[in-house]
C-alpha cells in the first residue's frame, strides 16, 4: 500500500471517530536474556564505555561468573585494556572471597607473528590508549583485586601457586593465547572455566589456532559460541 493512500484512509477513518493503532512490535525470539536481565542492564551500563567486549559477550561472561562462583578457585583475566569486563567481574564476584588477578601490558598489544596475527603485525601497539593508573584508579577501594602490568607470563609470579575457577582471555595473538593455555590449564580445579574471547573473530585467527591446537590431545572440547567467544570446562585436575 503506497504511502499517500495509507494517508488518505488514516483521514477518512479518522473523520469517522475511528483511528488505525500501530502494529505492536513483536519481542524477539529466541529472547534476548541480555536486554531483559535487570541485574546484568545496570552493570553493563556501567562497562559500556570501558569495553570493547559486544554487550552478549559481556552477558555471557555474566553467565559464566554466577556458575563459578560455586567452585573453588581464583578468578583471573588477561587483557584489561579499559578495565570494562574487568569491572563486570569484580561486580558479580563482590561477595565472594575470591581474589581477582588482572593482567596487561597497558601499554598495547606485544609484538605479533606476521602470518599467524597478520592484523596485529600490521597494526602493532594496538590498545596503547589506556593506563595502569586509570585501571588502579578504578579499583581503588577494592582489596580483593590485584593489577599487575607487564607481558604475561613474565608477571605471572604472585599466580604460581594459585588455583582458578575462572579466566578470562582476551589477549587477541596467537603467542599470548598460547601462553595463557600452558599455564592456566593445569591451575584450573574441576569444573573451572577458561573463556577466550577473539576464537571466532576474523581479525583473530591465531586465536583459534592457538586453542585449536593446544586442546588437540586433552580431554576437553573448545566449546564456540555464536558470539565469537570459546570456552572449555576442565574435567579433572591435571
Ligand atoms: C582486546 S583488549 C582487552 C579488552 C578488554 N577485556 C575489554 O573489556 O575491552 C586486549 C588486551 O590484551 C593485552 N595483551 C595482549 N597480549 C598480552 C600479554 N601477553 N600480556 C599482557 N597483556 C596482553 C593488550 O595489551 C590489550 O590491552
Amino acid at each position: 500500500m503506497g504511502d499517500l493512500f495509507k494517508k488518505i484512509i488514516k483521514k477518512i477513518l479518522s473523520l469517522g471517530g475511528y483511528e488505525i493503532k500501530p502494529k505492536a512490535k513483536k519481542p524477539p525470539s529466541p529472547i534476548h536474556l541480555w536486554d531483559n536481565d535487570r541485574d546484568f542492564n545496570i552493570i553493563y551500563d556501567n562497562i559500556s564505555k570501558f569495553t570493547i567486549a559486544s554487550k552478549q559477550r559481556c552477558y555471557v561472561i555474566y553467565q559464566f561468573l554466577k556458575q563459578c562462583s560455586s567452585v573453588s578457585g581464583e578468578i583471573a583475566e588477561i587483557g584489561v585494556f579499559k578495565g570494562g569486563t574487568a569491572y563486570l567481574i569484580n561486580k558479580v564476584l563482590i561477595d565472594t572471597n575470591k581474589t581477582i588477578y588482572l593482567f596487561d601490558t597497558f601499554s598495547g598489544s606485544p609484538k605479533a607473528d606476521h602470518e599467524k596475527d597478520p592484523f596485529y603485525y600490521e597494526n602493532e601497539g594496538m590498545f596503547s590508549d589506556t593506563s595502569l593508573d586509570s585501571i588502579n584508579k578504578m579499583f581503588s577501594n577494592q582489596k580483593n583485586v590485584i593489577i599487575t602490568q607487564g607481558e604475561f607470563p613474565k608477571t605471572s609470579n604472585i599466580i604460581q601457586e594459585k588455583y582458578f575457577s575462572f579466566v578470562h582471555i582476551d589477549v587477541d595473538i596467537y603467542k599470548s593465547i598460547m601462553e595463557c593455555c600452558l599455564f592456566f590449564y593445569n591451575r584450573m580445579n574441576v569444573g573451572g572455566i577458561l573463556l577466550f574471547d577473539d576464537y571466532g573473530d576474523l581479525s583473530c585467527p591465531g586465536a583459534k589456532e592457538a586453542v585449536d591446537e593446544f586442546f588437540s590431545d586433552k580431554l576437553e572440547n573448545p566449546i564456540y559460541l555464536p558470539t565469537g567467544q570459546s570456552f572449555i570446562i576442565k574435567v579433572n585436575k591435571k
